[in-house]
């Protein structure tokens, strides 16, 4: 590649920064900020880490606060739950009773959902840490020590519940047992699993995401019923890990979410070094994650990564952006790196801009040559800037410095042309989903850090 940007279009730096962090204030509600300001009004766990990442670059206490409320909703055995109801009831749904989660033993006093999303907070954590001993004077470096003495208990009770709860036979992989686990919600290797489970018994409910965005670029409905029936079932069997890991018809090794534990436990390891912890435990979790994504995930004749269907035993063959995120955990070797890099990302029929579509900006979550491709339908091909920014800092970690600045470069263009929003399209930029979106403004405030030196 050797245009940086997709037009020459300047970032416009201290507009730009001003702007996001206006998005992260309009957004905060004082105990948490929402993901978006009207589509998500509760506290979503990985959107909060991000969250705290971003408002970290100007505002470290408020940054602290924002963890501190996430983990208020973690459950007794460990779980931190994808989404906090601090507020009690909005507009969205499921609203916070529909979970029912006081059927578990578990269930914190704080109103949540039942399942989980990825783990970002330890890395979140460990990023807002270092750069508060490299940037701030040694009390900042100091008073930052104590916050991660504060909250590292948590977070290792969390990364212990994911492989208690979610692996018990000690694959080394994790499974999710809900597509809204990995956060890519109606990714293409979510269509076959998602056949296989039955909606027999739907409860009632009522789609409320279309409220704020237009329906065409949201999950369709034979996927919805079965999200809510998924969680029909979990709730009946109160939500007990045993239970859920033997009876769930959606169980599965998933690329993305196993590199970001992966990735985690890295960042947990930096932190329990940080505080003279031990580290043992953790580097267990790590070799035998390590080993079984790149024995049971890899496809070489594809040169690709794919996702593991416990329940269907077989690799759900679908090219999406999930492939690129090891790079960021650093789970490849120079080889996978390589072909991941040259024979896909750099490839315009699947990642690279250019014909066929034509597309314009790095990276779509779909590949556009993948059958269930679509520019604008959530996590079936628009860009997000959170894969974005993990896909360019896993670029760096593997050397290619260059291809991390150009996707550096289209992510900060798409966010001062289209604004702050949810996704964009990847043939024009046009901003796609919930406006007023917390973590893309949040993942700008970080990339502009380099911007501003
Ligand atoms: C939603 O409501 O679409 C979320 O992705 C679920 O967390």
């Amino acid at each position: 590649m050797s245009s940086r940007a997709a037009s020459d279009e300047t970032i416009k730096v201290t507009e730009l920064v001003e702007r996001a962090r206006a998005v992260l204030r309009t957004n905060d509600v004082g105990l948490f900020v929402k993901p978006g300001t009207y589509q998500y009004p509760h506290q979503w766990n990985w959107d909060a880490a991000l969250v705290a990442l971003g408002l970290s670059t100007f505002d470290r206490a408020r940054a602290e606060k924002e963890v501190r409320s996430l983990l208020k909703g973690q459950w007794k055995d460990g779980m931190l739950p994808h989404v906090v109801y601090h507020n009690g009831k909005s507009d969205y749904f499921p609203t916070p009773d529909f979970w029912q989660i006081e059927r578990s033993p578990h269930a914190p006093p704080v109103s949540t959902s039942g399942i989980v999303q990825p783990p970002l907070l330890a890395t979140c954590v460990r990023l807002m840490h270092e750069a508060a001993c490299r940037q701030g004077t040694a009390a900042d470096c100091e008073a930052s020590l104590a916050f991660v003495r504060e909250v590292y208990p948590a977070l290792l009770r969390w990364h212990r519940w994911l492989h208690a709860a979610r692996d018990p036979e000690n694959t080394g992989l994790v499974c999710i047992i809900h597509p809204w686990e990995s956060g890519n919600d109606n990714a293409a290797r979510w269509v076959e699993p998602m056949i296989r489970v039955i909606p027999t018994r739907v409860p009632p409910y009522e789609r409320r995401d279309f409220v704020h965005v237009k329906e065409d670029e949201r999950p369709i409905r034979a996927e919805y019923e079965r999200f809510i029936y998924l969680i029909d079932c979990f709730r009946q069997w109160g939500y007990d890990p045993e239970t859920i890991y033997a009876r769930s018809p959606f169980l599965v090794q998933d690329t993305f979410f196993n590199a970001l534990v992966y990735r985690a436990h890295q960042d947990l390891v930096a932190l329990a070094r940080a505080l003279g912890e031990p580290t043992g435990m953790i580097e267990d979790w790590m070799s035998a994650l390590r080993y079984a994504f790149n024995h049971r995930l890899w496809d070489d004749e594809h040169g690709l990564y794919f996702a593991y269907d416990v329940r269907g035993r077989r690799l759900l063959k679908e090219n999406g952006c999930a492939t690129f995120i090891p790079l960021f955990a650093g789970l490849s070797n120079e080889r996978q790196a390589r072909r991941l890099v040259e024979e896909h990302l750099l490839n315009p029929e699947e990642y690279a801009p250019g014909e066929p579509g034509p597309t314009r900006y790095f990276v779509p979550t779909q590949a556009k040559n993948n059958f269930f491709y679509e520019p604008r339908r959530y996590w079936r091909g628009p860009v997000w800037i959170i894969v974005n920014w993990m896909v360019m800092e896993g670029l760096r970690r593997y050397g290619y410095d260059e291809l991390a600045e150009t996707i550096r470069q289209h992510s900060l263009e798409l966010m001062q042309r289209s604004g702050f929003v949810e996704y964009y399209d990847p043939r024009d930029g046009t901003g796609c989903g919930a406006t007023g979106f917390s973590w893309s403004a949040a993942l700008a405030l970080v990339m502009l850090q380099e911007e501003q030196g």
